[in-house]
């Protein structure tokens, strides 16, 4: 028997997961492994029975497309534990499982500001760090004092800054193995009225330009340098263009939809179509914001 198999007998450890639930696209088969852990101590001994495995740890799942044959490792969820929020002087800092739409409504509450830019990002603090995620002119970078993160198989334990973190354009040096426990952000003392007016403000533009209500999971693709994706393939007259059930929205080229009929494998085949038509036509290589997890046929 493996260690994972010791901590499936001891509760702390489930197999063969049903995960779609758990993603914004509502795709894909189940985990092999499945752990939702309370604690860091709990993180660290998953990850270390788990020496033998690859891991995923899973946020919010909205920029994730889990493989039709589920995920071959263990998938670890933080769970409940995770999603605390504090408030200090001048900073708020928050648990990595909570949403960022919430911990924003909570800022607002505490008359915090300048974190308002976080209700328009459907995810878990934890991934808004791991991939500085943004939106409307402002990224977590910005904000960010430092943030908890544990090497989940050594069980070192760091408290990074954005230097350290290497934080760019929706990315970080985080490898897969680092997990964001936690983050301490920066907010600035102002009127509850006027951060919901702007909290308002981008709910509205997103809900004219963005396919809210649709299965989706954001932005499909980074933006290259001085350009944006949703418009070079709007450009190439990609919109509608179908594999399967997943198609290129009609309302933001950069958004990709899935039906009821849609398979993780149509989403990972036209995210491919895409890039390889923008590549022919323009020679720019766009890269995915998305990440798919398991086996896909005609992965590199
Ligand atoms: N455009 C088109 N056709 C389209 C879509 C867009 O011509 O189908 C044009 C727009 O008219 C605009 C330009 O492209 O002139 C940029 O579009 P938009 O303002 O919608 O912004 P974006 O660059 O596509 C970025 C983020 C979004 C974020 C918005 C708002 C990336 C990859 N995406 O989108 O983030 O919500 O700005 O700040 O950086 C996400 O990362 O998941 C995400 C949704």
């Amino acid at each position: 028997m493996n260690l994972l198999d010791h901590l499936v007998g001891a509760g702390l450890v489930q197999r063969n997961v049903r995960l779609d639930a758990q993603t914004t696209y509502k795709l894909g088969g189940p985990a092999r492994y499945y752990a939702e852990v309370d604690d860091e101590e709990q993180l660290m001994t998953v990850a270390q029975a788990a020496a033998e495995h690859d891991i995923l740890v899973l946020g919010r799942g909205s920029n994730l497309v889990i493989s039709d044959q589920g995920y071959p490792g263990v998938i670890v969820k933080l769970g409940a534990e995770f999603s605390w929020v504090e408030f200090t002087e001048g900073e708020v800092g928050a648990g990595a499982a909570r949403s960022m739409p919430s911990l924003a409504r909570s800022c607002a509450r505490q008359e915090r500001g300048g974190l308002e830019f976080l209700v328009g990002i459907p995810g878990s603090v934890g991934g808004g760090v791991r991939m500085n995620a943004g939106c409307h002119g402002s990224e977590i970078a910005d904000r960010l004092t430092w943030a908890r993160v544990v090497e989940m198989r050594s069980g070192e334990v760091a408290e990074l800054k954005p230097d350290d973190l290497a934080m760019s354009y929706r990315d970080t040096n985080l490898s897969p193995d680092q997990v964001v426990t936690a983050a301490w952000l920066r907010t600035d003392r102002e009127p509850r009225r006027v951060i919901e007016d702007r909290m308002r403000e981008i709910v509205r533009w997103r809900r004219a330009h963005q396919p809210g209500g649709t299965l989706n999971a954001g932005s499909v693709f980074k933006n290259p340098p001085g350009d944006s994706a949703g418009r070079l393939i709007d450009s190439l007259g990609l919109k509608g263009l179908r594999v399967g059930g997943a198609s290129v929205s009609r309302k933001h080229a950069n958004f990709f939809v899935a039906d009821r009929h849609a398979t993780a494998q149509n989403v990972f085949d036209l995210v491919a179509a895409v890039r390889e038509r923008v590549a022919e036509e323009t020679g720019i290589r766009l890269e995915p914001e998305l990440q798919f997890a398991g086996p896909f046929r005609g992965e590199e």
